[in-house]
């Protein structure tokens, strides 16, 4: 591992991992297994920081559950993205007062995105006495010495206000068995004026390409098939490397020599960035997905701009073009934001439009949400709360046509689908996914788990399909 001050320090790691032991013999020590529970909100990559939460948590002699009521440390991993999702995060910790009334050793703990926001963190803290705990994202790897003060009936609260580290060598438990999300680099850049990732996340840093494929070639010795390459914005992979430099594109390349691994997906693309080496080298990368997400955020370029987007509506319409040249059959998907301050009913129209002439898969559709501290809290509002819903509700409407359309031409047809497990509602089914990440559930043997299995599709859903070996 390259040393330079963008990678926490090793001997930092080091001490870490001790802490980790001392707090294992302590548990072990203990008449009664010590239990701890882990929530996750937000992103793909929040889910992936949790799963070094808990591989720290395992270390150090507890055994993971999703039962708050019997947990003795409960972690809220945090997203600062939207406002209802801090809204329904603080109604959460303020319903777990009463077991830290029961039980005075408890450990709440708070981290992530929105704690990493100084002041809204040190509310929080002064208001929930019962929180034994904030951390903010750049202080994940000291989570072991924050742990032992708080397990020690010391409030803690740790939020920095840096631009953020690398810490590569900490414990991961993962959530999947043959699947498994790798974040190839932190933080943003973009400041999107809407946005306040940039502000939680810090500056854009990219880990080693080694770094990156050693833990990739150790899920493959572990029976992983499939992984998806995490960053808020991956195709600027590598252009703040100093030494062994290497682009996206160049990685993925290299990610699909791997042997074992027979699936590679990615999140999330830049339309500003994706690059023509990077179309060609997912074209030509037999286990790269074809299928992508591209987030377009509006449909006009009025709003583009005053998101601070870097593109056009026609240069994002023109890299689809290129995309679909070499890619007939991909998977699009997007994200798209609905209500901006300054968006108008003409400027929606547009977003309509982009949406009937791409015809995306599926689309995540937001309503916008002010942000404290970004470009866009300040701007008026054009549009009433009543206006932006009923353009939501049109917009939903649309794309759900669209998606049913797409998903009624997988009627008939025999597809690789990468079996994952049993379904969550339903046992004596499992589930797995096609290429373009649609999900199928199958009735089989569960020693198919793991395996991919040629499926003939047999029955639309609205958000899945059924099949038959
Ligand atoms: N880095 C990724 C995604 C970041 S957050 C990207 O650039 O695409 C995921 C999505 O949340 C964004 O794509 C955007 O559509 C939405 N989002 C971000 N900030 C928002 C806000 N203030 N209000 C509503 N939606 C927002
Ligand atoms: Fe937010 Fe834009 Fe960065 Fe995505 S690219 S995380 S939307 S600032
Ligand atoms: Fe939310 Fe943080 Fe992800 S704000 S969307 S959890 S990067």
């Amino acid at each position: 591992m390259a040393e330079n001050k963008i990678h926490v320090d090793p001997a930092e790691i080091l001490k870490q991992q001790e802490i980790m032991q001392a707090i294992c013999i302590e548990n072990k020590a203990k008449s009664k297994q010590q239990k701890a529970c882990v929530i996750t909100y937000g992103c793909q990559q929040n889910e992936n920081d949790s799963e070094r939460i808990k591989g720290m948590l395992q270390k150090m002699g507890y055994e993971l559950t999703d039962e708050r009521e019997i947990a003795d440390v409960i972690i809220f991993n945090t997203c600062a993205v939207r406002e209802n999702a801090e809204k329904k995060l603080k109604g959460n910790v303020g319903a777990l007062k009463y077991l830290k009334a029961k039980r005075p050793n408890l450990v709440i703990g708070v981290c992530g995105c929105m704690v990493q926001q100084e002041q809204i963190a040190w509310e929080m803290f002064k208001k929930f006495r019962h929180i034994s705990l904030i951390f903010g994202t750049h202080g994940l790897y000291r989570f072991p010495e924050l742990l032992r003060k708080a397990r020690a009936n010391t409030r803690v609260f740790d939020v920095q206000n840096i631009d953020g580290q690398i810490a590569e060598d900490i414990p991961v438990k993962r959530d999947d068995k043959f699947k498994a999300w790798v974040t190839i680099m932190y933080g943003c850049n973009n400041f999107c004026s809407y946005c306040i990732v940039p502000f939680v996340r810090g500056r854009e840093r990219s880990r080693n390409p080694e770094d990156v494929l050693d833990e990739i070639k150790a899920l493959a010795k572990d029976g992983y098939k499939e992984v998806t390459l995490l960053g808020q914005n991956v195709n600027s992979y590598g252009k703040d490397l100093t030494e062994n430099k290497m682009s996206f594109a160049e990685l993925l390349r290299e990610v699909n020599k791997i042997e074992g691994i027979e699936r590679i997906r990615f999140a999330t693309s830049h339309p500003k960035d994706l690059s023509d080496e990077l179309i060609s080298a997912m074209a030509e990368c037999d286990k790269v997905c074809k299928q992508l997400h591209l987030p377009f955020q509006a449909g006009s370029n009025n709003t583009l701009k005053a998101m601070n987007r870097s593109y056009t509506r026609e240069s994002y319409l023109e890299t689809v073009r290129k995309i679909r040249e070499k890619m007939p059959d991909i998977a699009l998907t997007s994200d798209v934001i609905v209500g901006f301050p300054t968006e108008t009913n003409e400027d929606f129209e547009e977003t309509l439009s982009l949406v009937k002439e791409v015809r995306f898969d599926n689309l995540f559709t937001f309503i916008y949400s002010k942000r404290k501290g970004t470009v866009a809290e300040k701007m008026p509002f054009v549009l009433s709360g009543k206006e932006i819903q009923e353009n939501f509700d049109r917009l939903v409407a649309l794309q759900n046509e669209i998606s049913r359309e797409i998903n009624d031409t997988y009627l008939g047809k025999t597809l690789p689908v990468l079996i994952e497990g049993e379904s969550k509602t339903d046992k004596s089914v499992l589930q797995g996914r096609t290429e373009s990440n649609k999900v199928v559930n199958l009735k089989g043997d569960n020693s198919l788990i793991g395996s991919m299995q040629n499926v003939r599709i047999t029955e639309i859903r609205t958000w899945s399909l059924n099949g038959e070996l």
